[in-house]
C-alpha cells in the first residue's frame, strides 16, 4: 500500500491506472477505521484491480456545534488496519490541501436532506457533496462504495450523481454490525459503559418498528412502536425516528414502496444513527 498526501500525487498514481486500462474502487471515509469500513474495502477489493481509500475528517459537513475536533482520529492504526484489508492507495490529505481557497460556489442537497439527519444538521449534506465531488473528480473511480448504516448519505449520493451524470457506479453495503446487534461506528467510542449496553436496543427497536410496519402498513404505530423500546431501554434523546420511502425520503404513498425506518438517539457525548430498510420484496 502506499500513502498519498497531495492530489498532484494521486492524480499521477490515477492517470497511470486509466491508461493501463485499470478499473478503480473507491472507498472514501473519516478514518477510526473498524469492520464496516472493511466490508467496503473487501467489496471494492472484489470488483477492482486498483483500491484507493480516502481518510479526510471533512470540515465542511460538521455544524459550528458539531464534534470535528474530538471526531476520534488516529492515522497510525487505520494505515495498518487500511494495508491489512488490501487497500493500494491510501489518500490522507490535511484540510490546506483539500480546501486551499473558498470561491463561495456551493452544491446544495434537494428535497431528501430536509428530512432526518439533514433536519437536524443543517448543511450536513451539502458538505457531504462538496467533498464527495472533489473526491470522485480527483480519484475517477470506476465504482465508489457506501454504507447503508449512512442510509440518507447514500440516497443523496445516488441523487448526485444520477442527476449531474458522474460517470461511475455507486455500489450500496449492508450495515455491519457488532454480534449484539449495534451498528459499527467510530463513534460508538464515545459511549459510556452502561450507554454501550442500552445501545443494541436501537436495533431491537426498528426491527419491532419495521416487523410491524410490514403486517400492518401503519407508519404511526411503527414509529411509535420503535419509539416507546427506546424510550424504556436507553438513556437515550430521541432526535427522530420516521418512517419514509427509500430512495426518495417523503412519505410512503403505498406499502408497495421500498421503505426506511431511521432512528438518531442523542447520548451523553455521541448521537448514534440506525436503520432497517425494508425492500417491496419483503426482505
Ligand atoms: P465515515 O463515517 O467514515 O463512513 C465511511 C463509509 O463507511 C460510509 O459510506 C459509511 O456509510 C460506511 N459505514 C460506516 N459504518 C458502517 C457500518 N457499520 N456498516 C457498513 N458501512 C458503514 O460517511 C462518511 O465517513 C463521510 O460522510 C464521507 C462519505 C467519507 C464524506 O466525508
Amino acid at each position: 500500500m502506499i500513502e498519498i498526501n497531495t492530489i498532484a500525487l494521486l492524480k499521477n498514481k490515477v492517470n497511470e491506472a486509466i491508461e493501463t486500462g485499470q478499473t478503480i474502487g473507491f472507498v472514501p471515509t473519516m478514518g477510526f477505521l473498524h469492520e464496516g469500513h472493511m466490508t467496503l474495502v473487501e467489496n471494492a477489493r472484489t470488483e477492482n484491480d486498483l483500491v484507493i481509500m480516502s481518510i479526510f475528517v471533512n470540515p465542511a459537513q460538521f455544524g459550528p456545534n458539531e464534534d470535528f475536533d474530538r471526531y476520534p482520529r488516529d492515522i497510525e492504526r487505520d494505515s495498518r488496519l487500511a494495508n491489512e484489508a488490501g487497500v493500494d492507495v491510501l489518500f490522507y490529505p490535511q484540510v490546506d490541501e483539500i480546501y486551499p481557497q473558498d470561491g463561495g460556489i456551493t452544491i446544495q442537497a434537494g428535497q431528501q436532506a430536509n428530512v432526518l439527519c439533514g433536519a437536524s444538521r443543517p448543511g450536513h449534506f451539502d458538505g457531504v457533496l462538496k467533498i464527495v465531488t472533489k473526491l470522485f473528480h480527483i480519484v475517477q473511480p470506476t465504482r465508489a462504495y457506501f454504507g447503508q448504516k449512512d442510509a440518507q448519505q447514500l440516497a443523496i449520493i445516488e441523487t448526485l450523481v444520477r442527476d449531474y451524470n458522474f460517470p461511475l457506479e455507486i455500489r450500496r453495503v449492508e450495515t455491519v454490525r457488532e454480534e449484539d446487534g449495534l451498528a459499527k461506528s467510530s463513534r460508538n467510542v464515545f459511549l459510556s459503559p452502561t450507554e454501550r449496553e442500552e445501545a443494541p436496543a436501537l436495533q431491537k427497536a426498528i426491527k419491532l418498528g419495521i416487523e410491524d410496519y410490514s403486517k400492518h402498513g401503519d407508519v404511526n404505530q411503527a414509529v411509535a412502536i420503535t419509539k416507546k423500546l427506546i424510550e424504556e431501554k436507553t438513556s437515550g434523546k430521541i432526535d427522530y425516528v420516521e418512517l419514509l420511502g427509500y430512495p426518495n425520503l417523503t412519505k410512503p404513498t403505498d406499502n408497495q414502496e421500498d421503505v426506511i425506518l431511521a432512528v438518531a438517539v442523542f447520548f451523553e457525548k455521541a448521537r448514534l444513527i440506525d436503520n432497517i430498510i425494508l425492500t417491496n420484496k419483503g426482505e
